[in-house]
C-alpha cells in the first residue's frame, strides 16, 4: 500500500484513486460516525466507507494541505487565516449531537451558548485544498460545546509551531504569525485561550515547547 500521509497518530495509505485506508492505535467509529453526520449537514469532511477498529477507509482527497501551500508561499498568510476561520465557522453552526462527548482531556468544554460540533485540532495539516474548496480531516479529538474553545486550540497549535526548524528566512516567519495568529486569537477569548493551554498540555504527545511558546505570546 502507498503511504500518502502521516501524522503523530496515523498512517494514511491509498488503496485506489478514491479511497484512503486510515490506520491509526485508536477505535474510529465514534469518529466515523460523526464524520458521517457531518456530510449529511453539508460539512466538508470526506465521506466514509467503511470503519472497524482503528482502521477507516475514506474518501481520498485530491490536493496539497493548507500546511504545505502556506509553508511553500503559495498561499499567503491572510487567506491561510480565511481558511481556518471559514471551516470553524462553517463548522460550528451545526449543533453537537447528544451522543457527542463534552468533556476530554479533563477539560469540560461547555460554554454559555448550545454546544457545537469543535474539531479540536484544525491546523493547516489537516486542510485538504481540493478543487471543490478546502477539506477538513482527522476527526480523531472532536467533540462538543464552546466554538471559542475550538479556536482557541487552533491558536495554541499554531502558535507553538516552531517555523523556523523549516528553514524559513526571519521576515516570512513573521508575515505568516502576523497574518495569521491575531485573528484566531481575537475570535477566541482569553478565557479560552487559557483553557486550550490546559488541554493541549494534557495531550501525551505534546511537545513543551508548543506550551511554552504560547505562554510566552499570551503572557
Ligand atoms: N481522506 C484523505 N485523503 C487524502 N489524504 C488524507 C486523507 N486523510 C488524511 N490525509 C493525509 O494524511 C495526513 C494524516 O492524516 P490525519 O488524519 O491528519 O492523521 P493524524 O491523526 O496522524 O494527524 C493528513 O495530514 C493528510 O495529509
Ligand atoms: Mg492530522
Amino acid at each position: 500500500m502507498e503511504l500518502i500521509g502521516a501524522g503523530r497518530a496515523s498512517r494514511v495509505f491509498a488503496l485506489d484513486a478514491d479511497r484512503v485506508l486510515r490506520r491509526s492505535g485508536f477505535d474510529t467509529e465514534g469518529e466515523a460516525r460523526l464524520m458521517r453526520l457531518l456530510r449529511r449537514e453539508g460539512f466538508p469532511a470526506p465521506e466514509v466507507f467503511d470503519a472497524r477498529g482503528g482502521d477507516l477507509v475514506m474518501e481520498r482527497l485530491h490536493g496539497p494541505t493548507l500546511a504545505a501551500e502556506m509553508l511553500a508561499g503559495r498561499v499567503a498568510p491572510a487567506e491561510t487565516a480565511d481558511v481556518l476561520l471559514g471551516l470553524h465557522e462553517r463548522l460550528h453552526r451545526i449543533d453537537a449531537p447528544p451522543w457527542l462527548p463534552s468533556a476530554s482531556r479533563g477539560v469540560d468544554l461547555t460554554g454559555d451558548g448550545p454546544a457545537r460540533v469543535l474539531h479540536l485540532d484544525l491546523h493547516p495539516e489537516n486542510v485538504i485544498l481540493t478543487e471543490a474548496g478546502p477539506h477538513l480531516v482527522d476527526w480523531a479529538n472532536a467533540a462538543a460545546g464552546a466554538p471559542a474553545f475550538d479556536l482557541a486550540v487552533s491558536w495554541v497549535i499554531l502558535v507553538g509551531v516552531d517555523l523556523a526548524a523549516y528553514g524559513l528566512p526571519a521576515e516570512r516567519i513573521e508575515s505568516l504569525r502576523t497574518g495569521t495568529l491575531p485573528r484566531l486569537r481575537e475570535a477566541a477569548t482569553e478565557a479560552a485561550l487559557a483553557e486550550a493551554i490546559r488541554y493541549r498540555r494534557a495531550d501525551p504527545n505534546i511537545d513543551e515547547s508548543e506550551i511554552d511558546r504560547a505562554l510566552n505570546e499570551l503572557a
